[in-house]
């Protein structure tokens, strides 16, 4: 395989595009009717870049009126994890104060941008906010994410495509793959 091929350093398929596409339909229908009798404006917030293509293909199994808004944060790391900050980059465009917010992201492994992103979306007083991610590294959980939704849980390996990346590239391989040796 070349370095000009996509596919160029993925050494094996963890979840196919048929079984993704699955399970964002029965995530879309467990969100649907969780949320069908709430009074209060939905809005859906996609986590940039990593959760774009869930966050596309999910919201339209989510048969209700929702707002979609996006937001992206970035992690600047001083050496010490715990005291990692997270910086709003792009912040969104809704006032989710007094909505139901439903946060979409493509993989929580330390759990540390979750819970200071929640942490701040908590401070705009919304009404709830609940969290979906297409896959869960339990292995490397630093701190505790209250987690609504899981797509799939995975081991401590890095995974790509399907909006995840490796410096960027890999994200529109249609299928989550595992990193091989470069
Ligand atoms: P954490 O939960 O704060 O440790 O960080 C989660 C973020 O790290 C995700 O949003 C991804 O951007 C990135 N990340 C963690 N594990 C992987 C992986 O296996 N592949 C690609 N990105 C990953
Ligand atoms: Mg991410």
């Amino acid at each position: 395989m070349s370095k000009k091929d996509w596919e160029y350093g993925i050494k094996k398929i963890l979840i196919s595009e048929e079984e993704i596409k699955k399970r964002v339909k029965e995530l879309g229908a467990q969100i649907t009717n969780d949320y069908k009798d709430k009074e209060e404006d939905l809005i859906v917030i996609c986590l940039l870049k990593g959760s774009i293509l869930f966050y596309a293909d999910l919201c339209k199994e989510i048969k209700l009126p929702m707002k979609m808004d996006f937001m992206t944060v970035s992690s600047y790391g001083n050496g010490f994890e715990t005291s990692r900050e997270v910086k709003i980059v792009k912040d969104l465009d809704e006032n989710i104060m007094g909505k139901n917010v439903l946060v979409i992201e493509d993989i929580i492994d330390s759990g540390l941008t979750l819970k200071r992103v929640l942490k701040m979306l908590g401070h705009r007083e919304p009404k709830s906010v609940s969290l979906c991610t297409l896959l869960n590294k339990e292995a490397n959980r630093e701190v505790e994410v209250d987690v609504q939704y899981i797509g799939f849980n995975i081991e401590d390996e890095f995974v790509l495509g399907y909006g995840l990346d490796f410096k960027q590239e890999y994200r529109n391989v249609p299928y989550i793959g595992v990193m091989g040796e470069f």
